[in-house]
């Protein structure tokens, strides 16, 4: 059986002084959700934060991207044994916003997922197509092609740990999320090219009112969290849809 998970995406928000409040409520809730296992992914300067108040909890602590090289002259960079020291278990891989807005593409995706591997951390790795590939019927052929990339560098026994998140592009941040029959449809496509073990999220505007019918999908194994993250109350109610779900 595959232990759900339900990783928060803070993306770009936070602070030193508001973090706590944020962490604290989720720790006292995620304690009451057995069978699900929660995670935080906080930007880099509150890992250490993060971390603190994590400790002794069940609550696993997760970055956002990594270099896709060991150290060296790469200015603004943070390594995958950097996010090791501070104690992170996952770690976002090619999220949309990292290939859209940064240029990252599948070579330099597939080289990230294998240094988070490397540095003993669980890759996320995250796939979707636009509105326009969608559109033009060419979803699968775009996230095989995404998918493809880290498994000619990685291998599909990487996936025994190595986690997939399904996102959309046209459902992140906008309200819109697919329907849980059109999730099933790509986390089926996708299953089949990795392994029966391995949990592929569902992300893209996961909110508590939807997030019970998407997990109920059979190949829909949690989700990938960003703006109802930030709000203790949704992201509570979420991973109690993910506790209810049956088997
Ligand atoms: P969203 O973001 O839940 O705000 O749509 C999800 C993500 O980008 O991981």
């Amino acid at each position: 059986m595959r232990e759900r998970l339900v990783a928060g995406n803070w993306k770009m928000h936070g602070s030193l002084a508001g973090n706590p409040a944020l962490i604290e409520a989720i720790k006292a809730g995620a304690a009451r959700q057995a069978g699900v296992e929660c995670a935080i992914c906080v930007p880099f300067p509150y890992l250490a934060q993060a971390a603190g108040l994590l400790q002794g909890t069940e609550v696993a602590l997760g970055a956002q991207n990594a270099s896709e090289h060991a150290q060296g002259a790469f200015t603004g960079e943070v390594s995958a044994a950097m996010l090791a020291d501070f104690g992170c278990r996952y770690v976002l891989v090619g999220h949309s916003e990292r290939r859209q807005l940064y240029g990252e593409g599948d070579g330099q995706v597939a080289g990230k997922f294998a240094a988070v591997l490397a540095a003993g951390m669980t890759p996320v790795l995250c796939v979707g197509e636009t509105l326009e590939e969608r559109d033009a019927g060419r979803t699968e052929a775009t996230v095989a092609r995404q998918l493809d990339a880290v498994l000619a560098k990685s291998g599909r026994g990487a996936f025994a740990t190595a986690v997939v998140a399904y996102e959309p592009v046209w459902a992140i941040g906008t309200g819109r999320t697919a329907s849980p029959g059109e999730a099933q449809a790509v986390h089926a496509f996708l299953r089949q090219r990795v392994l029966a073990e391995t949990r592929i999220l569902y992300g893209g505007s996961v909110k508590p009112g939807n997030a019970e019918a998407l997990f109920a999908q059979r190949d829909v194994d949690g989700g990938l969290i960003g703006g109802a993250a930030l709000v203790a109350a949704d992201f509570l109610a979420i991973l109690a849809a993910a506790a209810r779900r049956k088997e």
